[in-house]
């Protein structure tokens, strides 16, 4: 919220895997607030939650609809290790933020959103692995 009482940001959490993960959906920040830190404090508030939770992992999935990426346009059946390990941001795609947010892309689905419009699975353990 902002002084006016309006609301400028919004995150969500879709429990999956039993509570083991929780999907983040939806999240956006009003085009006028964005580029301030409010994306980043809303995942690790969702972070709080899902450890308190017992949640281990968040996970997002990421659109490519607008050839944003070097994902887009390509037949990922084809090197996608690789493909991943290159990515590129082409024009802005959300897939950074998450990256800075210590999320890793730990998979694609091709032609999620028609040809060569994939999605971008991003994850993130929020618990110490020992
Ligand atoms: C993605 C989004 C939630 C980010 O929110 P925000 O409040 O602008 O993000 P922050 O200010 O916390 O940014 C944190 C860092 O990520 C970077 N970042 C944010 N959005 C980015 C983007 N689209 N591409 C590249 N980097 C981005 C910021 O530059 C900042 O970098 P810095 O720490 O080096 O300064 C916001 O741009 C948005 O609502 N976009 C439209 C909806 C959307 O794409 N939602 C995600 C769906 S998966």
């Amino acid at each position: 919220m902002d002084e006016h009482d309006r609301v400028i940001g919004w995150i969500g959490g879709i429990s999956q895997y039993r509570g083991n993960v929780w999907e983040l959906h939806p999240l956006v920040v009003e085009p006028n607030h964005r580029n301030r830190g409010i994306g980043t404090m809303l995942v690790k508030d969702l972070e709080a939650q899902v450890r308190m939770r017992n949640g281990i992992t968040i996970y997002v999935g990421s659109d490519d609809e607008n050839g944003m990426t070097s994902l887009a346009g390509v037949d990922l059946y084809d090197n996608l290790p690789e493909r991943i390990r290159n990515i590129k941001n082409l024009k802005g795609h959300p897939y950074e933020f998450y990256l800075k947010l210590g999320f890793k892309i730990v998979g694609v689905l091709p032609d999620a959103n028609g040809l060569g419009k994939p999605d971008i699975f991003l994850a993130k353990r929020v618990v110490s692995y020992k």
